[in-house]
């Protein structure tokens, strides 16, 4: 939800602040947004409605020179999307600032300072912001004093960086609730929502804490918390590829991603399981510790990791013999709970700074849960630092808004957890080394699946010029079918919905003709002869059906009956290999509609908002 960066340097910012944005530009890309601090000590502003790449288009003909920077990527939430919206909003013509996140009490900020002069230009919740710090600058005469004076009053989610014209040669940036990390340069430093918008230009970065505002200047960072304590914050580097942020040879980041997969997978895998076994302390010092005796699981998370959580439950139950609930943080987070004893809670975030999931982990870290576990790709990010346990998938950084690489590898890392879990509540050897050697074979069977690739694309073109979908699992691959859903009305504004095959006489079937695709997924497991039967519920009523399905399923192409066979999996890893082609077809059709796939309408990555 909006993307910031900022940068105080010997040389011209304009080049790394735009680069940064295009980085960022997975987080909000409405309008977008500079301030750079002229050599004559003056703010020049550049501002533009849509993608970064209109901004850069504009600062073509108009360039900012100076040295001192920061600018903005925007995803709307007060105010339409507009050149007066976009940021960085200023108060007079010396100071300037930029901010992602939500100012709750900005309504009566603004009636108060209305009422003391100041004239509001925007509809933004920000200008208020920007507005209060300059009313204290103008009694204490210091931005940093000004800015902190500032956040004592401010309720909600910010992340902001400030710059004033009368002190040019530094920042000041602070965060609560909102991801800000600090680049550590050499005679330049930088700032930004996330590392990756600042990897051309350093490898190290200081992670804030919340609370924490801080002094950025060329040659040196000063950080104070909270209570006003001055403070060091570790320096740590980038562990990944500078170019995984780049497209390399593909059309768009989402398919780089799902190509990723076989590799990310294979590195989630990585020094956590052996040949027959799972290492639980791969999982952690404490993980042993933490495991033993939880008799219940509560997962929590939003989206696409909801739908990892929801297959989980299914590993959970069946393999550890341990009760599992699920549920999507923003509706976890507004009720009461009846806690059972011994409860593990456990969050699944792609970024690790979803605001909901967020939410719920600091309540739940009240409320008395047995030890908090995190699933997270993003290494510092406020889940990974609030939670005792934590396991990192190896997605690399996922710039598609669609999550795809992200949740196989939260799949594997789940599936690797419930291995832990089952063996401290008695699952046979055998069974573990089982399962292990077919998770050993998931990344090869990913590769055959996308070996599809070509036959899946030509399947597409049955999609394109319809309005609805269903999507059909049963048992595991329900979610699966959830997920493919969501990857679909995500990116080709299709509207798809999902449903365990078994609820289709229920109601959804009324639905079913030939203008109504129906996709389902069928595995040779337990329940694939009641899932044909409820194949042929859809047959007898016109539906057409897209059926990924292996040999062993035995579902027979016939008329309205496309079957793409795929590779034989085991019926615990099957849904992570049977989400692939569904990620597959969903790009095929939004390729084929023309809609922006890595950047999809309304939509944004990384919901650090309510
Ligand atoms: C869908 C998608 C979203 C995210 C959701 C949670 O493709 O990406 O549904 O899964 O916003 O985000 P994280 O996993 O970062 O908490």
């Amino acid at each position: 939800m909006c993307g910031i960066v900022g940068a105080v340097s010997e040389r011209d910012v304009q080049g790394i602040l735009l680069e940064g944005l295009r980085r960022l530009e997975y987080r909000g890309y409405d309008s977008a947004g500079m301030a750079v601090i002229g050599g004559d000590h003056s703010v020049q502003r550049a501002r533009e409605v849509g993608k970064v790449a209109s901004l850069a288009a504009a600062m073509k003909t108009n360039p900012l020179a100076g040295h001192l920077g920061i600018a903005h990527t925007r995803w709307a939430t007060h105010g339409e999307p507009s050149q007066i919206n976009a940021h960085p909003h200023m108060s007079g013509d010396r100071l300037a600032i930029v901010h992602n996140g939500i100012i709750e009490n900005y309504q009566e900020l603004r009636e108060e300072l209305r009422g003391e002069g100041f004239e509001f230009t925007s509809q933004t919740d920000t200008e208020v912001v920007a507005h209060l710090i300059e009313k204290n600058y103008r009694s204490l005469g210091s931005l940093y004093d000004s800015v902190r004076a500032a956040i004592a009053r401010l309720r909600g989610a910010y992340a902001l960086a400030v710059v004033h014209a009368d002190e040019p040669d530094h920042l000041v940036v602070c965060r609560e609730g909102s991801p800000l990390v600090i680049g550590v340069g050499i005679g330049e430093n930088f700032i930004a929502s996330d590392q990756l918008a600042l990897l051309p230009v350093t490898d190290r970065f200081m992670f804030l804490e919340e609370g924490d505002i801080a002094d950025i200047r060329k040659d040196g960072i000063a950080i104070l918390d909270r209570e006003g304590q001055s403070v060091e914050r570790e320096i740590t580097r980038f562990e990944h590829g500078a170019d995984s942020a780049d497209k390399g040879e593909y059309r768009h980041f989402m398919l780089k991603e799902i190509y990723e997969q076989p590799r990310v997978i294979k590195a989630t895998m990585e020094g956590r399981v052996t040949n027959t076994r799972v290492l639980e302390q791969a999982l952690g010092t404490d993980a042993e510790n933490l495991l033993e005796n939880v008799r219940h699981v509560q997962i929590i998370a939003c989206g696409t990791s909801y739908h990892a959580g929801m297959v989980a439950r299914y590993w959970i139950e069946e393999l550890a013999g341990v009760p599992c609930s699920v549920e999507v943080a923003s509706e976890f987070r507004y009720r009461k709970h009846v806690i059972q004893q011994d409860t593990l809670f456990l969050c699944i975030s792609q970024s690790g700074e979803t605001a909901d999931t967020l939410a719920a982990l600091r309540q739940a870290k009240k409320a008395g849960f047995r030890a908090a576990l995190a699933i997270c790709n993003v290494p510092g990010s406020s889940l990974v630092r609030e939670s005792d346990l934590v396991i990192m998938t190896q997605a690399g950084p996922e710039i598609g808004v669609a999550s795809t690489k992200a949740f196989t590898t939260q799949l594997t890392a789940l599936l690797i957890f419930t291995l832990a879990l089952a063996r401290q509540n008695g699952l046979p050897e055998e069974q573990e080394a089982e399962i292990v050697k077919a998770i050993h074979l998931v990344p090869g069977q990913v590769s055959d699946v996308l070996a599809l690739d070509g036959e899946i694309a030509e399947m597409s073109k049955a999609f394109m010029d319809k309005h609805h979908s269903l999507f059909l699992g049963r048992g595991s691959q329900f979610p699966v079918a959830l997920e493919g859903a969501l990857k679909l009305k995500e990116i080709s504004y299709i509207h798809a919905e999902a449903y365990p095959a078994g609820e289709l006489k229920h109601g959804p079937l009324a639905l079913v003709d030939s203008e109504m695709p129906v996709v389902t997924v069928a595995p040779n497991n337990d329940l694939v002869e009641k899932l044909k039967s409820n194949l042929e519920e859809v047959r007898a009523r016109g539906g057409e059906l897209f059926v990924f399905a292996d040999k062993m399923a035995n579902v027979k192409p016939d008329e309205g009956i496309h079957v793409m066979q795929l590779p034989s999996v085991h019926p615990i890893t099957a849904p992570i290999v049977y989400t692939v082609p569904l990620q597959l077809l969903s790009y095929h059709v939004a390729v084929l509609k023309g809609t922006d796939v890595d950047q999809p309408r309304n939509l944004a990555k990384s919901v650090t908002v309510e």
